[in-house]
């Protein structure tokens, strides 16, 4: 924190950090840290963090303008990408070159930005799939029944639990692909927690959800925190971060530039700039906000 920006009220402590809040902040109980992480894409670089520790059992928000690194941080910290350099560990275990499918078995899952529910698969076999990531099963096998035993009952309870929850047991039958976007977002949510994660990504988890799903989904969010879980979402929209969130990251041009409670956060200069940019005129709710946002650059 710079010296002109010296807070007038001392800084509310969210119990989350060790010392003077700033970015790469040690966490008192980290559940994942990340350290001298870089991906580089030709002369681009996409994620350049020097430190950054997400703290265990809370709702850590990472934002950030488009281009930013957001997802492309997710991708190289669950495996579904390589970083050209640095270290990262889950519940302190190294992560480097553990495959995607073993991250989640470890209890590290995630969610894409664009979905992933396999289409031509009903609803009730995405959960089982889901499923299947963390016992090891074959994945294809695993979607035929007679190969499921006492197992499937259980599997299926549980699935059927998790799409209740989501309001899609009505849907169970469906073929994914028969979904709207919104609610394809649930499944993928829904299918992430039949692995019984212990961290939960999930990259944009509201884009696409109908408003009138939105507060449930924040419910859901809020429900893995009392369940015991660690959540690290993305989201462009400042109120619901305000709203769920214990702690925010924010990210700009690969690097983290700030980190704290919520509400300093968006008052961080760091964070100004980053958001805003050439529209300084601009009130930074309505320009992070998601209604009034226009997606900028490439469409994912
Ligand atoms: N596979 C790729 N090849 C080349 N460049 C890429 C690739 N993936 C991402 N990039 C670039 O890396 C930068 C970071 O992209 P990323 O998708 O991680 O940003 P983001 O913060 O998730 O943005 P958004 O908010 O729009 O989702 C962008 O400039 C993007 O164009
Ligand atoms: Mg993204």
């Amino acid at each position: 924190m710079s010296s002109s920006d010296k807070p007038t009220t001392p800084v509310k402590s969210t119990g989350l950090h060790v010392g003077e809040i700033k970015p790469g902040v040690a966490k008192k109980d980290p559940i994942l840290i990340a350290d001298g992480v870089r991906r580089q894409f030709g002369g681009l670089t996409a994620v350049d963090v020097a430190h950054v520790e997400i703290p265990r059992n809370a709702i850590t928000a990472l934002i950030g303008p488009n281009g930013a690194g957001k997802t492309t941080f997710f991708n190289l910290l669950t495996g579904f990408d390589i970083p050209n350099e640095g270290t990262w560990s889950f519940n302190g275990k190294s992560l480097a070159g553990v495959p995607a499918f073993k991250v989640a078995r470890m209890g590290l899952i995630r969610t894409f930005q664009l979905t992933k529910a396999l289409g031509l698969l009903t609803v009730m076999d995405n959960m089982k799939l889901g499923s299947t990531q963390q016992t090891g099963e074959k994945l294809w096998a695993s979607v035929f029944h007679f190969l499921w035993k006492k197992k499937d009952v259980e599997i299926e309870t549980q699935a059927l639990d998790l799409l209740t929850r989501f309001k899609l047991d009505a849907k169970k039958d469906d073929y994914a692909a028969s979904l709207s976007g919104g609610q394809r977002k649930l499944l993928e949510m829904a299918r992430a927690l039949m692995t019984k994660p212990e961290l939960v990504m999930l990259d944009e988890p509201m884009a696409g959800v109908n408003p009138a799903l939105t507060q449930s989904l924040l419910d859901h969010i809020l429900n893995l925190k009392k369940e015991g879980m660690t959540v690290l979402f993305v989201e462009h929209d400042m109120h619901m971060v305000r709203h769920i969130a214990d702690w925010v990251i924010v990210m700009a041009e690969g690097k983290v530039v700030a980190e704290g409670d919520p509400y300093e956060v968006m008052k961080n200069p760091a964070v100004i700039d980053a958001y805003l940019g050439s529209h300084q005129d601009v009130d930074l709710g309505t320009v992070t906000g998601r209604i009034t946002l226009p997606k900028q650059g490439k469409e994912k």
